[in-house]
């Protein structure tokens, strides 16, 4: 078993920011109608089968949708704190660093995680201006102070003004040699770590090492499952309104809604969870929890009321399918086990 709580001795590289990802879909016209309703925008038509989608922050792109004859998650991308780090990671991987096909330019290094997953490293991709959109509704009225007078809250559906991706949800069967790559390569340091009998980890928050500077909660978070797979890409947006807003927008366009609105435990986000045409995962979130490097690593034994804080129960299909054949190892039935007893009885 790895110990979940050490934090890396000597990580090749700190990575400072979650910067895209990226995505095969058979049907991209409709990949690009999902992702404007949920707050993205387009940055052009598409060209040589790509499009690029941007946020309302910085990033020279969040969402790449390349057309393809199948559906997939391809990978993400990391950005470096100096050009330095591009290429001490290069000469440690034995890779070589080349131009940034997309908006942006910039270099990289192309890895692959132990699942398969592409992981880019960047350096020096140009920044877009941040977009306007509305001051956070922060003046909230309480029972015993309000500072909102004569100001009522009248904000209308509209798709949820995404900044940024906030954090990737990957599945995997090999828990403990992933959770080694991404921290021995980028520096992840753990947040929370969910354990089941015997203290195995199968479930972890990873935020990156950003210093004295706050970084969120998690940038990358795994759970150990029955298959490599992406589980969801996470966005953030500006607040609570914003997320039951973009939730009225999407069910008015007809799209499927998953899980939400509640609050997370385990890095306190409010949630919304969305499904593309492809039936992939998208996260609105707002008031997500940040961190910095000397926070310590929170353990907790796993359960599905452990999950979120309030709001709806967690659907069955966002924990792994089951029962698991009888033969299947003690960590895989308790894995089932505390995540399939609904914790909260009123909710069904
Ligand atoms: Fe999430």
């Amino acid at each position: 078993m790895i110990p979940p709580v050490d934090p890396p001795i000597n990580p090749i590289v700190r990575a400072d920011a979650l910067a895209h990802v990226s995505y095969q879909r058979r049907d991209p016209d409709g990949m690009a109608r999902f992702l404007a309703d949920f707050g993205f925008i387009p940055l052009a038509p598409a060209s040589r089968g790509r499009q690029y989608f941007r946020g309302y922050g910085r990033d020279s792109y969040c969402v790449e949708v390349i057309a393809a004859e199948r559906d997939a998650f391809v990978g993400f991308a990391l950005n470096a704190h100096s050009r330095d780090d591009l290429h001490k990671l290069a000469r440690f991987e034995s890779r070589d660093v080349a131009p940034v096909d997309g908006p942006g330019g910039g270099e990289r290094v192309r890895l692959v995680d132990p699942d398969g997953n592409r992981v880019d490293f960047l350096w020096g991709a140009e920044p877009l201006p941040a977009l306007p959109a509305r001051s956070a509704l922060s003046d909230v009225n309480l029972p015993n102070a309000t500072p909102r007078i004569n100001r009522p809250v009248r904000s209308d559906p509209a798709p949820a003004p995404v900044f940024r991706i906030g954090h990737v949800v990957l599945q995997t069967q090999a828990f403990p040699d992933m959770m080694e790559w991404y921290r021995q390569r980028f520096g992840f340091l753990a947040s929370d770590v969910a354990t089941i009998a015997d203290g195995i980890p199968v479930l972890g928050f990873f935020r990156l090492d950003r210093g004295d500077q706050p970084a969120d909660h998690h940038s990358l978070a795994l759970l150990a499952g029955p298959e490599a797979r992406m589980l969801h890409v996470s966005t953030e947006t500006i607040d609570l309104d914003a997320v039951g807003q973009g939730q009225q927008h999407l069910r008015a366009q007809g799209w499927s809604h998953h899980w939400g609105i509640g609050r997370h435990v385990l890095g306190s986000q409010i949630f919304d969870y969305w499904k593309d045409g492809a039936g992939d995962e998208w996260e609105h979130y707002a008031d997500g929890d940040v961190m910095t490097s000397d926070y310590p690593t929170g353990v907790h034994p796993l359960t599905r009321g452990g999950l979120w804080a309030w709001g709806d129960d967690l659907p069955d299909s966002m924990r792994p399918p089951g029962p698991p054949p009888a033969d299947a190892p003690a960590a895989v039935h308790a894995m089932f086990d505390a995540l399939a007893t609904p914790p909260r009885p009123w909710l069904r």
